[in-house]
């Protein structure tokens, strides 16, 4: 049975919890694609820190580009984060390597998706990211493949984990924005830097990533509109309350006569509405085609749901899936197209 040797940087919330995930689903992935997934390399910034992962027999890398160029792998997993180097270096020298590679960075693909994807598309290897949107739902492959039939007219919903967590434990506990926060962190909900999340930018990153696979257009989070819920207050959320509204960050993209237009801001949703009623760290996505609407709703964050998107990926890899970056061929947007992607 041939091995497929998985090099994964970054061991923090998600890398740990794939980690834990491929051990435990040894068996059952080695019987569904022939391959035995075991992760050969990894790379952190603390090497003494106890991860309570057995590492034995693993190589460690301090540096992560070098893993993802020099490593004995056939798939690089990039759980570091962020919207720069190290991330977008290794991934890069990963897949100019031909070497596949299965990121959640959002951040990094709202920035350079395109680039990335151009080189994927050079390179032949995959660009896998399902778990880089929504956390555990697997709204990338729905909208890549189950609904390419379809013409998409609206993709919208609640993208960030850790503002529905915030907004719902301060609607229904009373507690303070601050204290829902810290839990959230506490949880490892939250970014590395939170007021990605709490700006709304988390949501822009995913909905970027989403409108990109529902619309074909380019990856394109300036364009998007963007107000978080920093400022909001529990008064604010009791006068929602008080006129049958509960208040939810939303992402919304969707099609218009002059162009994909494409906003996250805090919503007051009717109470009666179900996505109201999805509650704490879940996520919902609605997808309205012109065949088939649906919403698809689940664990929006966390180690174990994002590593089950993760898993995944690294399922289709095994199985020799291509992974196309965005399900498009990646071409420059024109003026005209660029201009239509309406501000507010
Ligand atoms: P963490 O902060 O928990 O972990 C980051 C990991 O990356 C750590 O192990 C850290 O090393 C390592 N790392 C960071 N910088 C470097 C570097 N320069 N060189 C080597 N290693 C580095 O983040 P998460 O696990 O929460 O998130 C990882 C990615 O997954 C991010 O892109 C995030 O946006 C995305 N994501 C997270 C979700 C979540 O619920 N947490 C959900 C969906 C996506 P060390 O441990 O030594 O500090
Ligand atoms: N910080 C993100 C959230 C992680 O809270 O949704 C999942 O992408």
């Amino acid at each position: 049975m041939s091995e497929l040797k998985v090099g994964l940087a970054g061991l923090g919330t998600v890398g740990a919890a794939v980690f834990r995930m491929l051990e435990r689903r040894k068996a059952e992935l080695q019987a569904r694609t022939g391959r035995t997934l075991a992760v050969t390399a990894v790379a952190a910034r603390d090497r003494s820190r106890d991860r309570g992962l057995d590492l034995a027999g693993v190589a460690w890398f301090e540096d992560p580009v070098a893993l993802a160029r020099d490593g004995d792998i056939d798939v690089f997993v990039e759980l570091m984060g962020g919207d720069g180097d190290p991330a977008k270096a290794a991934v890069t020298a990963a897949l100019d390597r031909g070497i596949p590679v299965v990121t959640a960075n959002k951040a990094l693909l709202a920035k350079c998706g395109v680039e990335l994807a151009q080189r994927a598309e050079t390179s032949g290897a995959g660009l896998h990211f399902e778990a880089a949107v929504a956390g555990g739902i697997p709204i990338v492959k729905t909208l890549r493949e189950s609904l390419a039939g379809n013409t998409i007219e609206r993709v919208s919903g609640i993208l960030n984990g850790t503002c529905n967590y915030i907004l719902t434990r301060m609607a229904e506990e009373k507690l303070s924005f601050h204290v829902c926060l810290g839990e959230a962190q506490r949880l490892g909900y939250a970014e590395a830097d939170p007021t990605f999340d709490i700006d709304g930018f988390d949501t822009a990153h995913k909905l970027a990533i989403l409108t990109s696979l529902a619309f074909g257009t380019q990856v394109d989070a300036d364009s998007i509109y963007v107000e978080g819920i920093r400022q909001l207050t529990l008064a604010d959320l009791e006068a929602a309350d008080d006129l049958g509204y509960r208040v939810k960050l939303l992402g919304v993209a969707v099609r218009t006569e002059t162009g994909i237009e494409q906003r996250v801001h805090p919503t007051m949703v009717p109470k009666h509405w179900p996505i109201a009623q999805v509650s704490g760290v879940t996520n919902a996505v609605a997808v309205d085609g012109d065949a088939v609407a649906l919403t698809l709703v689940g664990p929006g964050a966390g180690g174990a749901a994002t590593a089950s998107a993760v898993v995944g990926d690294l399922f289709d890899v095994a199985r020799g899936a291509k992974g196309y970056a965005f399900g498009l061929p990646v071409a420059e947007l024109t003026k005209a197209e660029r201009a239509a992607m309406q501000r507010h």
